[in-house]
């Protein structure tokens, strides 16, 4: 039974999500040995859909954290809280998925402070426990408990890296921009397209991701397209939807706003 503690985490509908390889195994695997995950890439490729996903799959909560610089360990385990009585104990967001049994998903793992990642350290080894050294307790983690996080690789520094010893805790799945058709079917769905439009809004794509390191820090994720399905969908020429969702937002720069302006009407044509 799982507590009603995270029935407001429980995912009920299933979210939509299209295979890309074989990373719904491996999860299941991992899952099924209680081993953490770490999804590693871009922005906009489907992790965090994944992840929805297999919480859904797997029949479990998920209590999702979004890291931040600012983020202590408190954020994440809990803390006192002054009431008119005294102090009672609240746990925090991560305690909460340990006690009681839920998929713990550390969006942007990165960001968070090295200090503070620490905390997971005796969660993810063959200890499974949460010390609260505020309160003196050893939480043991529910049998059912998971932590997977999520990295991107592009951006990192040397400043902004894991320390190795999180890093080799973690099992990986690499998440990547999937094979043209594969992709078009998931823009067409998300957006409410055809699929030829999606289509070219692919190809759109794989011109913006060839001008990766030439520039753009990144291509466009498939969330762009998605975002320049729904305009087109809802009427925008083409043009402009593409030029809304995809060449402005993703770079200030002038040359390379032309550049990829160009790519995109080569497309076009
Ligand atoms: N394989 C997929 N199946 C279904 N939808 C997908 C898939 N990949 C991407 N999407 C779509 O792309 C959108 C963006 O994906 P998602 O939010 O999961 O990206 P992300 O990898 O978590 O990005 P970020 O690193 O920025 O958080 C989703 O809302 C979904 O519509
Ligand atoms: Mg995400």
């Amino acid at each position: 039974m799982i507590g009603s503690e995270l029935d407001a985490f429980r995912v009920t509908r299933e979210p939509y999500y299209q295979p890309v390889g074989d990373e719904v195994a491996v999860f299941e695997a991992a899952y099924a040995a209680r081993l953490p995950v770490m999804l590693k890439g871009p922005t906009g490729c489907g992790k965090t859909r994944f992840v929805e996903h297999m919480a859904w799959r797997l029949g479990r909560p998920l209590v999702t954290i979004a890291c931040h610089e600012d983020m202590s360990a408190a954020d994440l385990a809990g803390r006192f809280l002054l009431e008119p009585g005294g102090t009672v104990w609240q746990d925090g967001p991560l305690t909460r998925a340990v006690r009681h049994g839920g998929i713990c998903y550390l969006d942007e793992i990165v960001e968070a402070r090295q200090d503070t990642t620490v905390v997971i350290h005796p969660l993810t080894d063959a200890r499974r426990v949460l010390p609260l050294d505020r309160r003196n307790e050893l939480v043991a983690a529910h049998p059912d408990f998971q932590l997977v996080i999520s990295y991107n690789p592009g951006y990192q520094s040397a400043v902004k890296d894991l320390k190795e010893s999180t890093k080799q805790r973690f099992l990986a799945i690499d998440f990547g921009y999937p094979a043209a058709s594969v992709e078009a079917e998931i823009v067409a769905r998300e957006a409410e397209i055809d699929h030829d439009l999606a289509l070219r809004l692919v190809d759109v794509a794989a011109r913006s991701r060839n001008l990766r390191g030439h520039g753009l820090a990144e291509g466009a994720s498939t969330r762009m397209l998605i975002h320049a399905g729904r305009l087109a969908g809802g009427g925008v020429p083409l043009a402009a939807a593409i030029r809304s969702a995809i060449v402005l937002p993703i770079t200030d720069d002038p040359d390379l706003r032309e550049a990829l302006q160009s790519a995109v009407s080569a497309c076009l044509q």
